[in-house]
């Protein structure tokens, strides 16, 4: 049993995250401001404190008095288009404040962090799938903010012994029973096919003439169940001791290696909810990479995970189902 600090752990991942920590006999406690969280995402056998991981002192007092051993670093600015508008934003709260969140693990002795961290710090791929070693040349304050946090990861290691794990998600999809995906505004594609459902809002899949099979952007779909389990290895990969972190920073893409259009991601939800939804194209957004697909390899020979809903089915069926049995989101 360890004692973790869960950032955003009212959040999508976080929250889900949160549950299968304490499915696995850990103790939690959450830090989250509520700002793009749910206190009603927070499992109930964890304890929330609403606040920021930005403020060192309180967050030290915070990690003294509840013992906390590791860090789950879930909590951030998330939005890449926002990020491209107001930079600021990503850095203060993104970069400072993660750097005050390790000023205060540093004090009060924690040292051991598992961080959030983004397929968007690639950039504009040379080649998919891509390797944790591939060039990092991220193409908005959001990408580079976490790549700089990354880099802050590796230095502390060095300096200070931290262990460290950086999980670059690739694109997190799907619902347990309990939780799911309920972010205002939300710009991801599942959930705007669901919404699109739900309320008739207008569907828009942003062009068709990229040097994919179907004209359509590919993205590598995880879902969030499968993500959390990786949460929960990377913890354990961070113990004093385990070889996996004596060098500080270990780094592990999540994706499962394979990818699906986003026409195909369309055609899924329709075999959902059991009827044709109407969309259409649009021109291309801007900063979208044709081909997003991990190199997954090294998240299973060295944490020992292997995704186990990798169908879009799942992924969009528990979504749905989510969205279903909570219509609108969380009541907060
Ligand atoms: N898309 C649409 N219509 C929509 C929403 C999305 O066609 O209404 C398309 C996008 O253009 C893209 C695909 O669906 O081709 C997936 O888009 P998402 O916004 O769902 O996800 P992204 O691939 O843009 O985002 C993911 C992660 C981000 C990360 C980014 C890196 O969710 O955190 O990859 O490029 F920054």
């Amino acid at each position: 049993m360890t004692t973790i600090l869960v950032t955003g752990g009212a959040g999508y991942v976080g929250s889900v995250s949160v549950a299968a920590l304490l499915a696995a006999g850990h103790e939690v406690a959450v830090l989250d401001d509520l700002t793009t969280g749910h206190s009603a995402a927070v499992p109930s056998g964890a304890r929330l404190v609403v606040g920021s991981y930005g403020e060192q002192a309180p967050v030290e007092r915070l990690l003294r008095e509840r013992g906390v051993e590791a860090i789950l670093h879930c909590a951030a600015r998330s939005l890449v288009g926002e990020s491209i508008i107001d930079p600021g934003k990503y850095y203060r709260d993104n970069v400072a404040g993660g750097v005050a969140l390790l000023e205060a693990a540093r004090a009060a002795g924690v040292g051991r962090v598992v961080f959030s961290s983004t397929a968007a710090v690639y950039g504009v791929p040379d080649a998919t799938p891509i390797p944790e070693d591939a060039p990092l040349r991220p193409i908005n304050p959001y990408g580079e903010t976490k790549r700089t946090f990354e880099g802050a990861l590796r230095w502390y290691g060095a300096a200070y012994g931290l262990r460290s794990v950086s999980l670059r998600y690739f694109n997190v999809a799907g619902a347990t029973a309990e939780l799911g995906e309920d972010h205002d505004p939300e710009t991801h594609l599942i959930p705007a096919v669901l919404r699109a459902v739900e309320t008739g809002a207008p569907l828009t899949i942003f062009g068709d003439d990229y040097p994919t099979p179907d004209g359509t952007c590919i993205r590598d779909y995880i879902h969030v169940a499968d993500l959390a389990d990786a949460h929960l290895r990377a913890i354990e990969a961070t113990a004093p001791g385990d070889p996996r972190t004596d060098g500080g920073a270990l780094v592990c893409n999540l994706g499962v290696g394979g990818g699906f259009s986003n026409r195909e991601v369309v055609a899924a939800a329709e075999a959902v909810v059991g009827h044709a939804i109407p969309f259409t194209v649009g021109p291309r957004r801007v900063g979208d990479p044709p081909v997003l697909v991990a190199a997954a390899d090294r998240a299973a020979t060295v944490l020992g995970w292997r995704p186990q809903h990798t169908t879009l089915e799942s992924m969009v069926g528990s979504a749905w189902a989510w969205r279903q049995a909570n219509p609108g989101g969380y009541r907060d």
